[in-house]
Parts: structure tokens; sequence; C-alpha cells
């Protein structure tokens, strides 16, 4: 926990709701894993700041009961639900269609379905550590192919894949989490370089898109129960235990802390931040100047 930067584990005045307020009016955001966890939270907040959003993950009821809540509590915003796996290219092709149909075009996209599982590599299948990796890497990049060119064309609007701390740290028994969030981590910074090359060189400005990625903190969600197979429990106890101890020994994060930065990242508060990996646990005013002045390592404290 050294850090150069303020921890920070809820709102705190820089990201506060009340001044971000409206600050995405008018805009249309696709938050993917949205019907739970941190995704509903970042999906709550988008919409409290005036963007339509459409909520979207694999179960259909939990998709419209989260949808419901979210449009009695944004009652200013649109609020439309599709359930979709992202796993499945034909159901994220069809789930932009409904996007397209209902809200218009994506000027937010927030990638944010994702697992992990403890386990030690030795007791990893194949198809599980590739499957993780598909979740985690191969999805948030397809959906971001089918809207990239209306990004694009318009040189507008913002990108953010929910990585985590497995992107800067060798974390045992995740080796699939960490490769995978590595990857999306690296693809959001490339991609951002890219952009800012090619939007001069083909249209002769100045980039207007962005693309962050972030760790969003150890926020208490069903992702932590889940995590953690019967024949690792019984075969490697080692794991669970060293689970249960890091565990306690972080701060409770809580789930506004990731939403509001998000909102603060997408309203275009810290253009120094794009293409950056940012540490949702972290002061993000500081992290900002630390980016301006070319001094952001990827890393979390
Ligand atoms: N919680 C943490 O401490 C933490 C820390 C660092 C990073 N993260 C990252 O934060 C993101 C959200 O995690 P969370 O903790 O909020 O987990 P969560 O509570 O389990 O939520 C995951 C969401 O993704 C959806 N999802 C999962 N697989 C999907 C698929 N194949 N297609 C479409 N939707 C799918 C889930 O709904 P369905 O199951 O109905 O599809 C759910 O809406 C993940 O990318 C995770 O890696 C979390």
């Amino acid at each position: 926990m050294n850090s150069p930067f303020t921890l920070r584990t809820d709102v705190y005045p820089a990201i506060d709701p009340s001044s971000l307020k409206g600050s995405l009016t008018g805009l249309n955001a696709l938050v993917t894993g949205s019907s739970k966890g941190i995704g509903k939270q970042i999906a709550l907040a988008i919409a409290t700041a005036g963007a339509n959003v459409c909520i979207t993950a694999r179960n259909a009821a939990q998709v419209e009961s989260t949808r419901k809540e979210i449009a009695e509590q944004a009652p200013n915003s649109k609020i439309i639900g599709f359930a979709a796996d992202v796993l499945k290219l034909e159901e994220q092709e069809k789930l932009v269609q409904e996007f397209h149909e209902k809200l218009g075009l994506v000027d937010i996209l927030v990638c944010n379905a994702g697992d992990n599982t403890f386990q030690p590599f030795h007791l990893t299948d194949a198809k599980s550590w590739w499957d993780l990796n598909e979740l985690n890497v191969r999805a948030p990049v397809e959906l971001t192919r089918l809207v990239y060119e209306d990004f694009r064309s318009r040189n507008t609007g913002s990108i953010v894949y929910t990585s985590s701390r497995a992107a800067a740290h060798d974390l045992p028994f995740t080796t699939a989490y960490n490769c995978a969030k590595t990857a999306i981590t690296r693809f959001a910074g490339t991609l951002q370089a890219e952009l800012n090359l090619i939007q001069k060189i083909e249209k002769g400005v100045g980039n207007g898109v962005a693309v962050y990625s972030i760790h969003p903190g150890e926020v208490s969600t069903d992702l932590h129960s889940r995590g953690l197979p019967q024949n690792v429990v019984e075969k490697a106890p080692y794991v669970g235990e060293l689970k249960a101890r890091l565990a306690k020994t972080r701060p409770k994060f809580e789930g506004g802390l990731p939403a509001w930065t998000v909102v603060w990242l997408c309203a275009g508060k810290a253009p120094a931040l794009r293409g950056k990996f940012v540490d949702c646990t972290r002061d993000v005013t500081e992290q900002a100047e630390a980016a301006a002045a070319g001094k952001l390592e990827l890393s979390v404290h």
C-alpha cells in the first residue's frame, strides 16, 4: 500500500455525484455486465449523470429487474435492457443492433462483463483457462470492433474497459485472469495511441475518442463468492487461505467509487488520463496530474 496517491474507498470531492449530475446528458451508454455488481453501479451512475443506458448480461430476468430499478432512480434517462452472452458474436451483434434501434449510436461503451477463478495453473484445464481469456479479452475487443467505426467517424466518445489490479501484479493462482486483464489494459492503451495517430493522418484533426482501462477496486460482489472451484478447495486449500488473507488486509471499497470515476472520465475531466490504466482506489486528480507530467506508471498500490 505504498503509493504516492491518496487512498479512496468511496465517492470523494473530485468525483462527487452532485457535481457530475447532468455531465452526460444527451449521451447513450452501453455497459456490459450491468445486471449486477460493479457494472450495475456504473450503469446507475451514468444514468444519474444524464445519459441513456442499455443494461445487458445473460440472465434476462436480472437484466429486466435492474433496468426497472435504474429507470426508477434515473427517471430523466431512457433505460433499455437486452439479454446477451458477450461470448457469442451473433448476440453481441444483436445487442448493438437493438441499441441502435432503441437509443441511437453508442457514445459511451463500458466493457465490464468479466469473471475470475482462483486456481493454480497445474489444476486448471486448458479449456477453462482460455474461456476466461475469451470473456475478459476477446468479448470486449469484438464488441469494440462493432461500434469502433462510429466512434472514429464521429471522432467523439469514450470507451472504458474494466480491468483489474491483476494487470499490474503477479498475483498467484490467477494466471488466466492476470493475462486477460493485462491484455485488455494494453489493448486500451494501444488503441488510444493508434487513434491519436490515425485521426490526424486520415482527417487532419486531433483525436476526440478517449479510451481507458480501470482497476475498480475490490468491491464485494458475486465474483468473490464464486471464485473458488471445488477441486481447488479439495486439492489446494492454500489458495483459499491466501484469498482469505488478502481479503482481510484490504479496505472495503464501495461500488460508487468505480462508478463515479467512470462518469468523471467519460465527462472528459482528465484528458491526460486517456489511454491510461486508472486505479479507482486512488485519487484520480492526483493520477491525472502525474499523467500530465508523464509520471503515471502502470501500477496499483
Ligand atoms: N469485484 C471486484 O473486486 C473486482 C476487482 C477487479 C476487477 N473486477 C472486474 O469487474 C468486472 C465486474 O465484476 P463484478 O465483481 O461486478 O462481477 P459480478 O457481480 O459477477 O458481475 C458480472 C456481470 O457480468 C455479467 N456476465 C458474466 N459473464 C457474461 C457473459 N458471458 N455475457 C454477458 N454478461 C456476462 C454477469 O451477468 P450474467 O451472469 O447474468 O451474464 C454480471 O452482470 C469484471 O470485469 C471483473 O473482472 C472486479
